[in-house]
């Protein structure tokens, strides 16, 4: 008799996840699709209130999840946050922040801001996160929001390049020595994706035609072209995938 290989699951029964940059855009796309598999969702950002309306919509859909107000960029408060809370098998980080304009024009406070919030918070969040999952031996999925723009620049995006591009090799370096402890470290990439932090430059109407111009299919992306992505990284699914990253980007990158 045939035996014949078995799907494995995107489910996540059981399983504990902090979603940071929960309140609003990607974040929240990430904290759904987690808790809809079955996690219990840790949801972290700084406002109170938009974060605990997400939760509370999440709770009526019978999902499990909770608040963490916490602020990425203050490290002793990210450090005493995680360590106040039982290791996750599953960490989204999706907090970030841009700040666009020419190279030639950028201030050190907008170097700092995004720098601070886009890679060294993520930095620190991925070693927190990875000390708790190898203190639980269970292994874990770490799974960072990139972008495109990780892997190729764009106009009046240098700092935010600078960020993204360090974030990939961030992640190809940490799954190197993570690997040992099942501990999986990933990005997703997305193009442009319809949230709050992308209105200023859709509302512009020569950066809208480039947009569409470079987006093979078309289109826009919006919030839930990024849920299945996550989810897959997450999940059992993935169970050989680190230091890699999955392009999500309509063929942005394709020539
Ligand atoms: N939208 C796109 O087109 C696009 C494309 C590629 C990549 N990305 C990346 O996707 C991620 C999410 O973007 P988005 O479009 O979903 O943005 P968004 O709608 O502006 O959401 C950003 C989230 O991050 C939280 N946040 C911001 N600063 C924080 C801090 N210091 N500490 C904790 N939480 C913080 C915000 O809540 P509070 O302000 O209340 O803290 C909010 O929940 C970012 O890393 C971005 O670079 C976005």
């Amino acid at each position: 008799m045939t035996t014949l290989p078995r799907t494995p699951s995107l489910r996540l029964d059981g399983k504990r996840a902090l979603v940071t940059g929960a309140s609003s855009g990607i974040g929240m796309g990430c904290a759904v699709a987690l808790a809809e598999a079955g996690a219990h969702v840790v949801c972290a950002a700084r406002g109170k209130d938009k974060l605990q309306a997400a939760v509370d919509a999440m709770r009526d859909q019978g999902w499990s999840a909770e608040t963490l107000t916490l602020d990425m960029g203050d490290l002793s408060a990210l450090n005493a946050a995680l360590t106040a809370q039982d290791p996750f098998d599953v960490v989204v980080n999706s907090a970030g922040a841009a700040r666009h304009g020419p190279a030639l024009e950028t201030q050190p406070d907008d170097y700092d801001a995004v720098m601070n919030l886009n890679l060294r918070a993520a930095y620190f969040l991925s070693v927190g996160a990875a000390e708790g999952m190898k203190s639980a031996s269970r292994g874990g999925s770490i799974i960072h929001v990139s972008s495109q723009m990780g892997h190729v620049g764009g106009i009046d995006r240098a700092v935010y390049c600078a960020s993204k591009h360090g974030l990939e090799g961030m992640v190809k370096a940490m799954a190197i020595e993570w690997g040992a402890e099942r501990i999986r470290i990933n990005t997703v990439c997305p193009t442009f994706i319809r949230t709050p932090l992308t209105e200023a430059t859709f509302d512009n109407p020569e950066r809208a035609a480039w947009i569409t111009e470079k987006i093979k299919l078309g289109r826009v992306g919006e919030v839930e072209d990024i849920m299945g992505a996550v989810l897959y990284l997450a999940s059992d699914a993935a169970a050989l995938v680190t230091g890699t990253s999955l392009l999500i980007d309509g063929g942005w990158t394709a020539d």
